[in-house]
């Protein structure tokens, strides 16, 4: 069997393999002359930058392609660039297109041996998947710190507003009625009196709030407990009737995930009750063998699902399914203009044994 290298020298048949494959690899080669010229470029060149072999074959020169460079260690100037050095075994380029975009590629070059001509051989690999992977997984992790943050604060605001204003206001309450006990004046009775309203009144308000930012039942009860509770605000404010399907076993979830679907069902509500014109809306809580299924639904007036998300400024459905993602679940919105609305949250439960990483936090 005759050698790679003998081949190379001999062989018609060599010669072709080598020209099918410049032809048909997927990474980009160009070769470049010692004035910066292309001379050599592959179809996936071509594909990558939208120009053609002619537009590119001694009519680019390299700096009208590369809109910078950088090895591992920094940002690499254009006097100290790969076309003046020998061999550059990897760094990471900026391709400019034909139509204007930048185009991220990992490269690496080779000067051929001066009896090859000594011209510069490039490969280019296309990392645009990878980059817009990596742009979404940090994304993912940005809006997962944002939610857990937004979520300790709230709790934060709730504990300082039950236990700082709530106790003085019900201390305020405890003195007054002392006060009506002391048989005043009848003048200073009434003021009396229409203060102790006005006290429980705003520690009212402030236990609403409080349950709203985030409310105690979720932590030392649970999610259905808590859901509960809400709709019972839920029917009591907006005059809507809301009734609660359980289906499968009752049980505690990790906290993110009692967390994630206590706010997905809170929002789901709430646009119920801006947006939807219902009467009636309807819980169904499924636990499943390997999912939590919860699926809301309102008798209202609905909307285009599409055409509103696409172009509205809201962010709650957007956060629902942030949230759900975060667990590796997922929320669909079903709706059409006076057809009501649909939302159903499906939540993978953890494999037994496997203990949720974050369970520890947001509880
Ligand atoms: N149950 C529903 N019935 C009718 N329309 C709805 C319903 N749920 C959502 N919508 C429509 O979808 C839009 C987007 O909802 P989303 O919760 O994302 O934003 P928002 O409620 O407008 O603002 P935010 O939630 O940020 O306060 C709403 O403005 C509303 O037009
Ligand atoms: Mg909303």
């Amino acid at each position: 069997m005759s050698t790679w290298r003998e081949d190379l020298g001999t062989s018609n048949e060599a010669i072709s393999l080598m020209q099918s494959i410049f032809a048909n690899v997927s990474d980009a080669i160009l070769v470049i002359d010692h004035e910066g010229r292309i001379v050599r470029a592959n179809a996936a060149l071509e594909q990558m930058t939208g120009w053609t072999e002619d537009e590119l074959i001694r009519e680019k020169h390299i700096c009208e392609l590369c809109l910078g460079m950088a090895t591992c260690m920094e940002e690499t100037s254009c006097t100290d660039c790969f076309f003046k050095r020998v061999q550059m075994p990897s760094f990471e380029m900026k391709l400019r297109t034909k139509d204007g975009r930048d185009y991220p590629v990992a490269a690496s070059s080779a000067r051929l041996p001066e009896e090859s001509g000594g011209k510069l051989v490039m490969i280019l690999r296309d990392m645009s998947a990878q980059q817009r992977a990596e742009k979404e997984r940090y994304q993912h992790k940005l809006t997962h710190f944002a939610i857990q943050a937004q979520e300790e604060e709230r709790k934060r605001i709730a504990r300082e507003l039950h236990d700082g204003i709530g106790q003085a206001l019900y201390s305020i309450l405890v003195g007054l009625n002392v006060v009506r006990q002391g048989n005043p004046g009848e003048a200073v009775m009434q003021h009396v009196t229409e203060l102790v309203n006005m006290t429980s009144r705003a520690m009212e308000e402030v236990k609403r709030m409080a349950l709203e930012l985030r409310p105690s039942a979720l932590d030392d009860l649970g999610l259905l407990p808590a859901l509960r509770s809400l709709m019972k605000r839920v029917e009591k404010t907006f005059h809507i009737q809301v009734e609660l399907h359980v289906q499968g076993e009752k049980r505690r979830y990790s906290a993110p995930m009692e967390t994630a679907l206590y706010r997905i069902v809170q929002e789901a509500m709430t646009n119920t009750a801006k947006y939807a014109q219902a009467s009636q809306l309807g819980i169904m809580f499924e636990n499943r063998e390997k999912e939590v299924v919860v699926t809301i639904v309102d008798d209202g007036i609905g909307f285009e699902v599409e055409k509103t998300l696409n172009f509205g400024k809201g962010l709650g459905v957007f956060g629902m399914k942030e949230r759900a993602q975060l667990l590796g679940g997922t929320v669909d919105i079903r709706s059409a203009p006076q057809e009501g609305t649909t939302v159903i949250v499906r939540i993978p439960l953890p494999e037994e044994g496997i203990l949720d990483d974050d369970s520890r936090l947001d509880r």
